[in-house]
């Protein structure tokens, strides 16, 4: 094996994801120890693990709440982000997280746009990924939560209506983390094409209305699945060109 230098090497990067490890107890956010762990040096691959986390980071400056030992909590570090035969540019990582979980999960995991992880036809979110990238240091800590053994019961209840839950035993999460990282080792090897029919394969949205903007409720059309910078595509009334929307600048909802 030769890196891309053409100097031999003895584990290919993929090989390495998940080491170091780091298991905490209890933790702030793992994302946090994670990005700590990036600014101190440690090395591409190394992971950060928790039973429970006091202050769970989530998009768009939300918070995500899980009870100890009911949820896979992890993040990972990359260094320099560019994997594979041609890279996932750091707009679709996330996008590329998102199958790598479905792929761990297996059969019935689907993706809400951009990666949400959902289950059935309500869409209920089963994991959630937070993506904190330093792209001038060249680092990236991907942050995933999934509901491995969560009650959905157990949650506060303004989250119980739009959360699921693998139900699987809590004895299920090191496991399900094995195969989380051999699907991440494998999402990142391959090309950027074929990741991304492999997410308009599990696309949730396709064909579904929804609604975009001020709390949902600004603007609406149908998605038309991702174009390849991974925008979703919307048509909106009126025809013309679809919308395309960038993740980061929107919250959605399915509203059809
Ligand atoms: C979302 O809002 O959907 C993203 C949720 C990401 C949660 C995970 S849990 C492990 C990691 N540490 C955090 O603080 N957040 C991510």
């Amino acid at each position: 094996m030769q890196d891309d230098e053409g100097h031999a090497r003895e584990h290919p990067r993929e090989e390495r994801l998940g080491t170091p490890r780091v298991h905490l107890r209890s933790t702030d956010s793992t994302n946090e120890r994670a990005r700590t762990l990036a600014l101190a040096g440690a090395p591409h691959g190394t992971l950060v693990s928790a039973d429970v986390q006091t202050a769970g980071r989530g998009r768009h400056g939300r918070s995500w709440v899980a009870p100890p030992r009911a949820c896979l909590l992890c993040s990972l570090l990359l260094r320099d982000a560019r994997q594979g035969a041609d890279g996932p540019r750091a707009s679709l990582l996330p996008l590329i997280v998102g199958v790598a979980v479905c792929d761990a999960i297996g059969p019935g995991a689907r993706l809400k746009w951009p990666n949400d992880v959902v289950l059935g036809e309500g869409l209920a979110k089963v994991a959630g990924i937070l993506v904190e990238a330093r792209p001038q240091d060249g680092w990236a800590v991907l942050g995933i939560g999934v509901n491995v053994a969560l009650r959905v019961q157990d949650l506060p209840a303004e989250l119980r209506a739009r959360a699921a839950s693998l139900g699987r035993p809590a004895s299920a999460v090191e496991p399900l983390l094995a195969d989380l990282l051999a699907a991440l080792a494998a999402r990142l090897g391959e090309r950027m094409a074929q990741a991304l029919e492999r997410w308009r394969a599990l696309d949730a949205l396709r064909g579904r209305e929804i609604a975009w903007g001020e709390g949902g409720h600004g603007s609406r059309g149908v998605a038309e699945g991702i174009d390849d910078e991974g925008r979703l595509l919307v048509r909106v009334a009126g025809g013309g060109e679809p919308v395309a929307l960038r993740a980061g600048d929107v919250h959605l909802s399915a509203t059809g």
